[in-house]
């Protein structure tokens, strides 16, 4: 298969409480190369877009409220199949369903405070990439 870039964040919750180095030395050590890496904090307008899909949850306005409480640590990703192969190193959105050694398993604090973030599938890769990163801020 050829190689494959998804987005991954860092959410605030996991920047927060210093997780930000084990949480990259686990990507890298996974086989997946970063291509672009930026720390900065969402808006609301950003967050509204970037979790578009969910606009009509009950879940939306706490999803964007935390989303935008701190910094976050975003990163293109890449390596083969990187999209399937990172929402499996995630884990499970709920982290007290997810396996251990998944990074919400170590990392995630509830639903909400999930640790991490990776794009679902290649169309939303591209979108979510181009929401976040400039064509020079990728390498
Ligand atoms: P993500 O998009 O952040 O990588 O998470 P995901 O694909 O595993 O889950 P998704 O269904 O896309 O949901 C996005 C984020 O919304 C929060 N959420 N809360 N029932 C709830 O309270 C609920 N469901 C989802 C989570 O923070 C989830 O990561
Ligand atoms: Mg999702």
């Amino acid at each position: 298969m050829a190689e494959q870039r998804t987005l991954a964040i860092i959410k605030p919750i996991a920047v927060q409480n210093g997780h930000t180095g084990a949480i990259l030395h686990t990507i890298c050590a996974n086989g997946y190369k970063l291509r672009a890496l930026k720390m900065m904090k969402m808006n609301k307008t950003l967050a509204s877009t970037f979790y578009q899909e969910h606009k009509d949850m009950d879940f939306y306005n706490d999803l964007i409220d935390f989303m935008t409480s701190g910094p976050i640590v975003a990163m293109v990703i890449e390596k083969e199949n990187a999209i399937e192969d990172f929402r499996n190193l995630m884990g499970s959105t709920d982290p007290s369903k997810s396996k251990p050694g998944t990074l919400r398993y170590q990392y995630g604090t509830s639903m909400r405070a999930n640790a991490i973030h990776g794009s679902k599938d290649e169309e939303s890769a591209k979108r979510e990439i181009e929401l976040i990163f400039t064509k020079k801020e990728i390498f």
